[in-house]
């Protein structure tokens, strides 16, 4: 049976993933301001909300679409509206080739890639079924994740995707992820620096081999105001910026604001100084190096997250909390914790005007 739409945050069951509109709104203001008159835009990573009206928001603001983790994110943003979607990320195996040739006529679809055996893959299947796919080249530039190495090998790559009958050559990749942690921020800007430089690097040799290279791209939340600023580049890949989490709070406190809770209800309160909340780790996510932070009411601690329960500590100026009271919790990884939930509530004060699927939840092949 449907369940009636909760008209504020007080009728909202939990536990729930929320936003709230005006903040969202603003981060994404924010980035695209930050942005103004530079030759960089931001393509936002949809692995952070897996929202297609988010994604929409973002893109009515100036976005040219969206940068996803896996095909599936891909297929709900397309059948969401988005009509330009970059896979920052090898697709491999003739089932994901089909669907990823399917999805190219339905919207512009650019691919990773950092592997002539892939590229030779993609172009067999793009012909087979007429289309054309974008391809980016991914430079590996320290994080020892994906990424054919920079320069020549990526060069020859790049030529070979030039070379390819049913792929077009956008540019190339590179992400900065080892370096996006650093708290120093002259530490995370000279090692971000230097670690791009060989994306530009490897963008010079394609030139010099008379390759096209129309997008270098790349980029995170905590690296947007160093990425963005080095010469050559055109695209960011920034997604937690749009809604912030604990975790990027605590490591740099930045100029986005949070804008993405967990909503939980308490349904015990055994002593004084505990109090146990709906929320635990299936709806929370519970990753190395912190814990979600309890934001609203004041005072509060979480201490654990159980599969179903999370237990907070009460400081003895913590109100009262009584069964039922509601708690707003940050969480420490907003893009995992997204992925838990099947709707968001979206805010404006305390009205819901919007209950959204995270259509592209679980969307993992
Ligand atoms: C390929 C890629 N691009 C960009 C990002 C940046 O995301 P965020 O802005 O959330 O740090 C990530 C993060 O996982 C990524 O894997």
């Amino acid at each position: 049976m449907p369940r009636p739409q909760p008209q504020t945050l007080a009728d909202i069951d939990t536990p729930a993933a929320i936003i709230d509109l005006d903040l969202v709104r603003r981060n994404i203001q924010t980035m695209q301001r930050a942005l103004e008159g530079t030759a960089v835009h931001v393509r936002p990573h949809a692995k952070t909300h897996k929202t297609p009206q988010i994604a929409l928001m973002q893109i009515e603001a100036g976005a040219p679409g969206v940068t996803c983790a896996k095909v599936g994110e891909a297929e709900a943003m397309v059948a969401g509206g988005v009509r330009d979607v970059l896979i920052a990320n090898q697709v491999v195996g003739a089932p994901k080739l089909a669907r990823l040739c399917a999805l190219a006529r339905q919207a512009r679809v650019t691919v990773a890639v950092d592997d002539e055996r892939n590229v030779r893959a993609l172009s067999a299947a793009a012909a087979a079924q007429g289309v054309t796919l974008g391809v980016m080249i991914e430079v590996e530039v320290g994080m020892q994740r994906c990424g054919v190495l920079p320069g020549a090998p990526a060069a020859a790559l790049a030529q070979a995707v030039h070379r390819a009958p049913a792929l077009d050559l956008v540019g190339l990749m590179g992400y900065e992820g080892h370096t996006v942690g650093i708290v120093d921020r002259a530490e995370r800007e000279a090692k971000t620096r230097a670690a791009l430089a060989a994306v530009i690097q490897t963008k010079a040799a394609c030139e010099a081999a008379g390759l096209d290279i129309r997008e270098v791209s790349g980029g995170g939340t905590n690296t947007f105001d160093i990425t963005s600023t080095i010469d050559g580049w055109t695209e960011l890949q920034c997604g937690t910026y749009v809604t912030m989490d604990a975790w990027f709070r605590q490591h740099v406190g930045h100029v986005f604001e949070s804008a993405f809770w967990v909503l939980a209800a308490v349904v015990s309160r055994p002593t004084r100084e505990r109090a146990v909340v709906d929320a635990g780790a299936k709806s929370i996510s519970r990753e190395p190096g912190g814990l979600a932070v309890v934001d609203d009411p004041p005072g509060i601690q979480l201490r654990s997250l159980s599969e179903e329960h999370g237990t907070l500590s009460l400081a003895e100026n913590a109100p009262d909390l009584q069964p039922g009271d509601k708690v707003k919790i940050t969480p420490w990884h907003g893009c995992t914790t997204f992925n838990l939930h099947d709707v968001v509530y979206a805010l404006q004060d305390d009205e819901v005007v919007d209950v959204w699927p995270i259509a592209a939840r679980g969307r993992f092949t």
